[in-house]
């Protein structure tokens, strides 16, 4: 029993030495339509000079439009032929697969399951492979970080039941559109539509958080999931034809608590594992819309920017962040900071028209990424 005890501890100051904010970038390949006119499926303005994978170099080619806003970002390195480099944790390019995408992310998922909180996001424009990343399509190679992580879940589930420990593991998925949280776990429409649910706190000297009459699900082997998955997608659709596009407006969150006890040692963990879909991070333009689209966009464009400041506010120590200034961050307070562990994926769009989008994702990532080197820096002294 020692023996797991140690591993926990040494596991967990071999993630803390990698830093407890980290920062992967990942290029989804061209599909379909795009490869028209191409010679290739890679795209020619994304490169990956270095064999670590962790170098990703934006190249603007003849012909896009140059923008002052990003010219005067100073933590990316301009050189010549105007390449923008940027470094990160790690970068995925196109032909990445899901399996090597989640090799990188199941050490994180083992946190989980020693007892810390922790927060995937999946960051970038929509149609840049968030969904897909997050997850997946079908139950094969393309499933995503979400039923892979389940799956790593309970293949440890035997080995710590003949050690003596008791586990359960609670599935919750909801959406927050428009600051309004919306179950995708019911079982039927009308309560969806009908049930108004707050964020309030589990007791009054904690900062753990729950979501009221939120659907919990108990899960007893890891293809439930799917089902799980399937009634979540459900139940965006159906959301779905009254605003269309919906789901890439608002942000989900799949959560697992994993917990542990053990009577032989006495010991007990809970984890928290989120798992974050966030809404599309294009620059949608307030002027010009109006009425739902204008209120989607303020509210889109204000979590984000709430999140970018709760974690550089976390990294600075600072004695206040902002946490209750969103649903998304509120939501997540407790899953934040302290020794959580946080990873986000920077999902870039393969086409050349969207060289914008990709710099701005980039530069997010890249102020997120900067928190990282100070923490970790910070550690080591
Ligand atoms: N790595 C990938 N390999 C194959 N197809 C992908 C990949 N990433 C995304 N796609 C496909 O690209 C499209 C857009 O991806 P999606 O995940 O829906 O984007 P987002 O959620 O960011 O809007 C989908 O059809 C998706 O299946
Ligand atoms: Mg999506």
């Amino acid at each position: 029993m020692r023996e797991e005890s140690m591993r926990r501890k040494l596991h967990n100051t071999i993630q803390e030495l990698k830093g407890n904010i980290r920062v992967f970038s990942r290029v989804r390949p061209l599909l379909g339509d795009e490869l028209l006119g191409m010679d290739s499926d890679v795209p020619q303005h994304i490169n990956f000079p270095d064999p670590d994978k962790k170098i990703l170099e934006l190249e603007k080619l003849a012909g896009i439009t140059p923008n002052e806003v990003c010219e005067s970002v100073a933590s990316v390195r301009r050189g010549s032929n105007n390449k923008y480099e940027f470094q990160f944790d790690r970068v995925f390019p196109p032909s990445s697969t899901q399996t090597e995408v989640f090799h990188e992310i199941s050490q994180l998922v083992q946190s989980a399951l020693d007892g810390y909180n922790v927060c995937i996001f999946a960051y970038g424009q929509t149609g840049s492979g968030k969904t897909f990343t997050m997850e997946g399509r079908g139950t094969g190679d393309n499933r995503g970080m979400i039923p892979r992580s389940v799956e790593k879940i309970f293949a440890t589930r035997d080995d710590l039941l003949s050690k003596g420990w008791i586990v359960s593991y609670l599935v919750s998925f909801l959406e927050i559109y428009n600051e309004t949280i919306r179950d995708l776990l019911v079982q039927s429409r009308s309560q969806a539509d009908s049930t108004k649910h707050d964020i309030k706190l589990v007791g009054p000297n904690t900062n753990e958080v729950f979501v009221t009459d939120l659907t919990t699900v108990e899960v007893q082997h890891q293809d439930a999931v799917q089902v799980l998955l399937k009634r979540a997608l459900e139940n965006r659709s159906v959301a779905e034809t009254k605003c269309n596009e919906r789901s890439s407006r608002s942000h989900s969150i799949f959560r697992m608590k994993i917990t542990g006890s053990n009577s032989v040692t006495a010991e007990s963990c809970v984890g928290l594992l989120n798992l974050v879909d966030l809404a599309g991070s294009e620059r949608l333009k307030e002027s010009g819309s109006q009425g739902q689209r204008l209120k989607e966009t303020q509210n889109i464009n204000k979590s984000l920017a709430n999140l970018s400041n709760v974690i550089m506010a976390l990294a600075n120590k600072e004695t206040h962040v902002p946490y209750r200034n969103s649903k998304l961050t509120h939501l997540l307070q407790n899953c934040l900071g302290g020794s959580s562990k946080m990873l986000m994926f920077v999902n870039v769009s393969p086409k050349e028209e969207c060289f914008q989008e990709t710099l701005n994702s980039l530069r997010f990532a890249t102020q997120v990424n900067q928190c990282n080197i100070g923490q970790a820096q910070k550690k080591v002294k």
